[in-house]
């Protein structure tokens, strides 16, 4: 039986032993991130740097959410805006495999510096079992690898610390709810961010777009959650589609963007079965949406796949 008490013990007294010298934490506000930071903190509190790298493709408010939650616990996470250097090289960019690459790239550079501004010898990543496990010893894919900055430590002479790397999601998220993080139920949320959530190039207005969508999902379901009409489904977002089509606007025809929410029921995300939202609640998403981006979207469809054959996101 896991007793996330004693987990807690061990993994800080291992962190301790090992972490000699300064070490950096990449914080994404996800929840393995957060609970190797969280136990990080509580065992080299002196010599830690936690750092949250703002892509420019996050949710509404999750750096501000990152930030507050370790300040709760006293730690500081230092917020770092590099949005610039990540839409520049994704101009023109549609293709979803090239996307997931340069942003790989851009937060493996932007982490660099932040090591090397600091003196970092220790990098803790929040790496789980089944980032290894399920591939004999290596890195899943390109997806996790990318999430857990993969290939950093060797190219930059950081010594690699994984206090998770024995223990499972559902065991994480016991970890979490023992040390009380908001973190702890959180859905997950992709490494790419909202730039995978925009079919097409992912421009300013793109992500615009897509953000304010993803925040009414998330509030109404939560909403509905909140007052029993539903149970919180396990990840819930919008998706901006490139179609246009034609819709009324005032007494005037005008052409406008689909945006589609995903609402699905899984246990890891291998598999998924689409949720079934009440209508009254996609009624308010979807009034929501249109009204608030009437200039921009004037129709939203609800995504009833899946997984398989679809997949979670749409990419
Ligand atoms: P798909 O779309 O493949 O997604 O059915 C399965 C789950 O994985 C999440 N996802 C990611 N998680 N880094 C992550 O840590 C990523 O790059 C990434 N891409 C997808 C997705 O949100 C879903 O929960």
């Amino acid at each position: 039986m896991f007793d996330p008490a004693e987990f807690v013990e061990e993994a800080v007294a291992h962190v301790k032993e090992l972490a000699t010298g300064r070490t950096i934490i990449g914080a994404s506000g996800g929840v393995d991130s957060t609970v190797a930071a969280a136990i990080a903190h509580k065992a080299i509190p002196g010599q830690l740097t936690l750092v949250f790298v703002d892509s420019g493709y996050m949710r509404r408010g999750e750096g501000e959410f990152v930030r507050k939650m370790f300040a709760s616990m006293g730690a500081e996470c230092k917020i770092v805006d590099a949005s610039e250097r990540f839409f520049k090289p994704l101009e023109g960019v549609i293709e979803p495999e090239r996307k997931r690459k340069i942003i790989g790239e851009q937060f493996i550079r932007v982490f660099e510096e932040e090591a090397t501004r600091d003196g970092s010898e220790f990098l803790i990543q929040g790496t789980i079992a089944p980032d290894w496990i399920e591939s004999g010893g290596e890195l899943r894919d390109t997806i996790k690898s990318h999430h857990n900055v993969g290939g950093l430590p060797e190219k930059f002479g950081l010594k690699l610390i994984e206090p998770l790397r024995d223990i499972y999601k559902d065991e994480v998220r016991k970890v979490a709810r023992y040390l009380e993080l908001d973190v702890a139920e959180r859905q997950p949320f992709p490494g790419p961010g909202l730039a995978i959530r925009i079919l097409g190039e992912p421009t300013w207005e793109a992500t615009e777009i897509v953000r304010e969508a993803c925040w009414i999902v998330e509030e109404e379901l939560e909403a509905a959650a909140d007052k029993g009409l539903m149970e919180l489904p396990w990840q819930y977002f919008a998706v901006l589609t490139p179609v246009k089509t034609v819709g009324v606007q005032g007494d005037i025809r005008a052409y406008g963007y689909t945006v589609a929410v995903r609402a699905v029921e899984s246990v890891d995300g291998m598999s998924a079965a689409y949720s079934k939202v009440p209508h009254e609640v996609l009624d308010r998403i979807s009034i929501r949406i249109t009204n608030s981006l009437s200039n921009m979207v004037n129709r939203v469809v609800y995504d009833i796949t899946n997984k398989p054959p679809g997949t979670i996101e749409w990419e």
